[in-house]
Parts: C-alpha cells; structure tokens; sequence
C-alpha cells in the first residue's frame, strides 16, 4: 500500500512540477529538451487533441521508442527504458520475475513504469503478454481450458466472463495488453497452433472472438479492470500448407477472405484496441511485408484503428539487410515492433531509415499516434501502475468456478455405448489409469507458466483424479492401476490419454498419433477380465488419431485441454452436468483424411464438426 502512495504521490509530483515549469519559463520551440505543452497531460482535453500535442513535441528518438517493444528479460538494464525511450515492454511465454508470484508481477511493473515516467514527457509504458487462456504465465492465476474447448462449448457469454475475469487477473499485475485472443481458423490438425484456435469454421471463431475482444475490453478501457485486446495472428495463420507453423497459406484471396479474414470483421466491431502481424506468408508474401492486407484491407476495407504490433522479431524474416526488413515492416504498416531483444540495433535502424528517407516521417508521426491513442483510452496517463486492490482476484474462487464451468461445458462426449455414462457417485470400485489422469501441466497444456507449458504440478489446481475424488462416494475406492485392481470386481475402468505439452513449431505433428503406452492403456483395459466398462477420456489439442482405440472403448470424450478446474471433466463423468459440448473440429477417421473441414467435397470424418452427445 505504502508503494502505491508513494508511486501516486510521484505521478502528482511529475504533473505539478511540469505544469509549474509550464508556468514560470512559458512555452520555448522544443529543441527536445523542454516540455512546450502540458496538454496532453489533462484528462479533460479530447484523446485526438492530446496525441497532436505530445507527438507535436516529440523528437525522432521518443517517437522510435514509442514503437519499440522489448522482452523485460533482454533488459541490459531498467534504465534502458528511459535512455531509449522505451514505449513497451512484454513478458514473452515464461519471462517472469525471478520470484513468480502475482504481488512480484506487479512490483516488476510498476517498477518499470517508475523508468518510464522519468522521461521528459513521461508517456507510461504499455506492457503486453500472452494471457491466452487466463493469466496464464503467473503462478496460482486461473487456467481456463484453450480456445479450442472454448470452441466446443459454443458460448459467447462464457467466453465473455472468462475474458473479463482474465483481465482483473492480468491488470492486476500491471499488465494492460493482452496477444490475445487468437482468432486463427485452424484447417489443419498437424499445426502446433490447433488448440489456440476456437474451431474450424469461421462463424463459430468470429461470433467467440468477438466475445472474448468485450470481455477483455470492456465497456471502458479506463476501467481498472479492462485490458487491451490484440486479436491475432493476421492473418491466414491457421491456413498453411501441411499445417506448418509460420508456414505459406497457398490460397486464393476468395478462400482467404472467406475463411481467415472472416473473423476479423467481428473482431473489429467489437473495438479490438490491437492486432498483430503472422509470422506465415501468403502465396509467397510474409504477412509483415504484406502492405496490401496491414493497410487496404485491415484498415482501408475493416476500418481498423487501433495499432499493429509484429510478432518475435518477426521482421528478421522479411527480405533484405535489416534496415531493409525494418523499412518494409514499418512501411507495410507494422506500427509497433516485438524486437523483442537487440532493441538497440532495431532504434538506430529505425533513425537511420528515416534520416535517409527510407521511412517517411508521417509513417512514423502515424504508427505512434495509432500507439498513443490507446494508451490514453487505457487511462495510462492518469495511472500506469498496478491496480493492487484485485491482486485477490487472481486464482480465486469466483474464477476458479467460471473455469469449472467451462471445463464441463467443452467436454465432447463421442461414444457413449449402452449408456454406461454417467457414472454413479455411488460406484463401487473405480480404476483410473493412464499417465495425464492426475497431471495438471499436461491438461493445461502450453502457453502455461512457460512457453510450451510442462507436465506436473506446476500451478494450483484441481487434476481430472482430484475431480473423481471429490465427486465418488465414501463407499467408492479408486485404483490408480488395474495391477492394484487385481481380483476386484471393477465397475468402470477410466483411461486418461492424450498429448504432453507444447507450443507453436514444437507442436507441428504430421501423424498425430496416441503414444504407445497410451494405446497400451486403452487395449489393456479393454481385454481385462473383470469385462469392465471402459470410458477414454483425450487430453488433447486436437484431434488425435486414434480409431482402433475409440472402438475398444464404451465411451469416448474429448476433453481437449481444460487447464486447472479438471473437476469439470468429473462433473460430466458423473453426471453432475449434461454434457452439451459440440465439436468445434471435424474428426478424420485417420491421417489420410487430414486435413478435413466442414464443406470439404466428400466430407466423411469420423465425427463430424457439430457433432456431440448428451445423457
Ligand atoms: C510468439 C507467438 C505470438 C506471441 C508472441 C509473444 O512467437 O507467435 O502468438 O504473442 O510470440 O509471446
């Protein structure tokens, strides 16, 4: 508390010592030195007044900095963000303070806000992070289930509260941008991005993105517990050959249109502050070269306002030297940069492009007034630091319950033979078996407290075994193994299979297989001589390809990647909710078939997209 006095106190101290040498020395030209105007330091004056004035007195060296964007971890020090004039900062998957707690997040950013208003005209830091399915970098937030059990539930209004209950958890933190949400329209099942898609068809991705954008955002971005949205990647990104990752999308423009852009006009009506750039091509073209689609389409045709941001060091992959790659990012319409780390190097590039006019200066003045707009609508200004009060917030019950929620609202149930579902809380002797069954890292999945997430406990929560302990009666045993089972009369065997971990180009798989030892688990079950029902359940971020294992099994369901509330998976296990999950993917039958998509000639998946059972 004492620490947000005395950062208040500052912020008042910076405004009066400003307004009072405003006061006494009266305007001077700016040779960069003196403040000329303090009016874009008032709350009261019009958002497009206050960008004129700021930008009116900034030198070439604080407009490039307001387009520069730096990891925290590639820092050579926090004074660096004063030097170079530094205009955000981002948390990369994993890039947490030393100490990774939510009160250490937001005494990290605040910290760095502190630099930031040091500077002559102490514009504040925005800070962005991958909150994809909940805070999700931050020990003990709340992991929602991906956006691909999102997608199964179809729930706009779920979506919604997710989104808004992941903002109180990110702005918590002094966090105010989140890369999110991803409204890719994933073709292929082999794309290491799948699960970070709501689905296959562009309505159902377009009408759940565009809840995600109001939740994050709000009805005011001032609010204390509203964020940015940066609706991603643009575009085309889940539409590679082979599923690649940063990949080409060999498409027409008409199935591009159709298909990937589809999503972004929801997306933009619903006031998406952000977008950012896709590290794959098009027909050849990399998207953060591509001029025709940042600025015709994305804004000319949309009518996009806010700022675009590149992803990780993204102009690195354009053609040319790297004055040349910067040049044509900038010129394309890239507005803010993801350096994310030789931040230096990008600065002197971007002033020697402009000195030599391979920049034009009005690219410049607008790529950091689109920046600036939003940090003013963000309230940015007024306080940049962490609003403490909803440090409570993070991992909290109120939370907790909307994951739940939407954990049983994403389960897909396949197969449900001689409807041997729901369970009885009743149940004499349960065997749950299979190596992601009390794992919460495997059913969070990437993207969680690191980069490619990791298996084990590596964050509270509640496992799928946690949430079949909590439900069964105390006349129920539950045995880990059928060894353990031995000469047990067993009612039901419950096997947890599935994926490990993973992120982007990491997850690019081209077989898509179960594991052997999760097949193993299925067909032992199967062949067991207790003759007990069997009932799979998939830890997954897609579709795996698993026929022969669905066939042995009573009962089927997908249960995706449900992050830490797995008591929603035990929820529909027993019946305790109906399962109304629809699958937001086509099922092939088997590799051959990928990809398959809704309206696809010849359509013939296993299960088709849409397709879910009920009690
Ligand atoms: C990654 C991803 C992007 C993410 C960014 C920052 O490479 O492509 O989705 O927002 O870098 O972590």
């Amino acid at each position: 508390m004492i620490k947000r006095i005395k950062r208040s106190l500052l912020l008042v101290a910076i405004l009066g010592l400003t307004a009072l040498f405003f006061a006494c020395v009266g305007p001077e030209t700016s040779n960069g030195n003196e403040v000329t105007s303090v009016l874009y330091q008032s709350a009261n004056t019009p958002i497009p007044d206050r960008v004129n004035d700021l930008v009116s007195q900034m030198t070439l060296e604080e407009k490039v900095g307001q387009m520069t964007q730096v990891d925290r971890q590639f820092l050579v020090s926090e004074n660096h963000i004063k030097k170079y004039f530094l205009g955000s900062l981002l948390s990369g998957g994993g890039s947490a303070p030393s100490v990774n707690t939510p009160e250490s997040w937001a005494d990290m950013t605040d910290g760095y806000q502190e630099k930031a208003l040091e500077t002559r005209l102490s514009i504040p830091l925005i800070y962005g992070i991958d909150a994809v399915h909940g805070h999700n970098n931050v020990y003990g937030a709340t992991v929602f289930p991906h956006n691909i059990g999102l997608g199964a539930t179809g729930d706009e209004d779920l979506i919604y509260r997710i989104a808004a209950a992941t903002a109180e958890e990110v702005r918590a933190t002094g966090i105010d941008w989140n890369f999110g949400p991803c409204i890719t329209v994933p073709q292929d099942e082999r794309w290491g991005r799948h699960y970070e898609g709501f689905g296959e068809e562009p309505q159902l991705v377009s009408r759940l993105g565009a809840a995600a954008i109001t939740g994050y955002q709000g009805e005011n971005l001032s609010d204390s517990t509203t964020i940015l949205a940066g609706a991603k990647h643009f575009l085309a990104d889940g539409g590679t050959e082979g599923g690649r990752d940063r990949g080409d999308a060999k498409i027409s423009e008409e199935e591009l249109r159709r298909i990937h852009l589809f999503p972004y006009y929801a997306a933009i009506e619903a006031g998406a502050g952000n977008v950012m750039a896709s590290f794959s091509s098009w027909n050849g073209e990399q998207m953060h070269g591509n001029k025709y689609l940042l600025q015709d389409v994305l804004r000319g045709e949309l009518g996009f306002d806010g700022f675009t941001v590149s992803d990780w060091a993204a102009l690195t992959l354009l053609p040319g030297n790297y004055d040349q790659q910067v040049a044509l990012g900038i010129n394309a319409g890239i507005d803010m940069v993801m350096v994310p780390d030789d931040y230096i190097r990008f600065i002197q590039s971007m002033i020697r492009n402009v000195e030599d006019g391979n920049i034009p200066v009005e690219r410049i003045d607008e790529a950091v007034s689109n920046i600036l707009v939003k940090k003013f609508e963000l309230g940015l200004f007024e306080d940049p630091f962490a609003p403490r009060d909803l440090l409570e917030t993070v991992g909290s019950d109120a939370h907790r319950a909307i994951g739940r929620e939407a954990v049983a609202k994403s389960q897909v149930l396949l197969k449900n033979e001689g409807s041997i579902l729901p369970l009885s809380n009743d149940i004499k002797n349960l065997v749950v078996i299979g190596s992601l069954s009390d794992n919460i890292g495997a059913q969070c999945g990437g993207w969680t407290i690191s980069w490619q997430g990791s298996s084990g406990d590596i964050t509270p929560g509640t496992s799928v075994l946690d949430g079949i302990k909590e439900l069964v009666g105390e006349n129920t045993t539950i045995y880990t193994s059928l060894d353990d089972a031995s000469g047990v009369d067993i009612d039901a065997i419950i096997c947890v299979v599935g994926e490990r971990p993973y992120a982007e180009m990491q997850g690019d798989n081209s077989k898509l297989e179960l594991a052997f030892a999760h097949k193993n688990f299925i067909e032992e079950a199967s062949n067991h001589s207790s003759g007990a029902p069997v009932i799979t359940l998939l830890i997954s971020g897609r579709p795996l390809m698993m026929t022969p294992q669905i066939e042995m099994s009573d009962a089927f369901i997908a249960s995706w990647l449900p992050g830490t509330e797995g008591g929603g998976v035990a929820d529909v296990l027993f019946g305790d909710y109906n399962p109304t999950g629809k699958l937001p993917v086509s099922w092939p039958r088997d590799i051959s078939q990928v990809p398959v998509n809704v309206g696809d000639e010849n359509y013939d998946p296993l299960y088709p997209f849409g397709f879910g059972l009920s009690y």
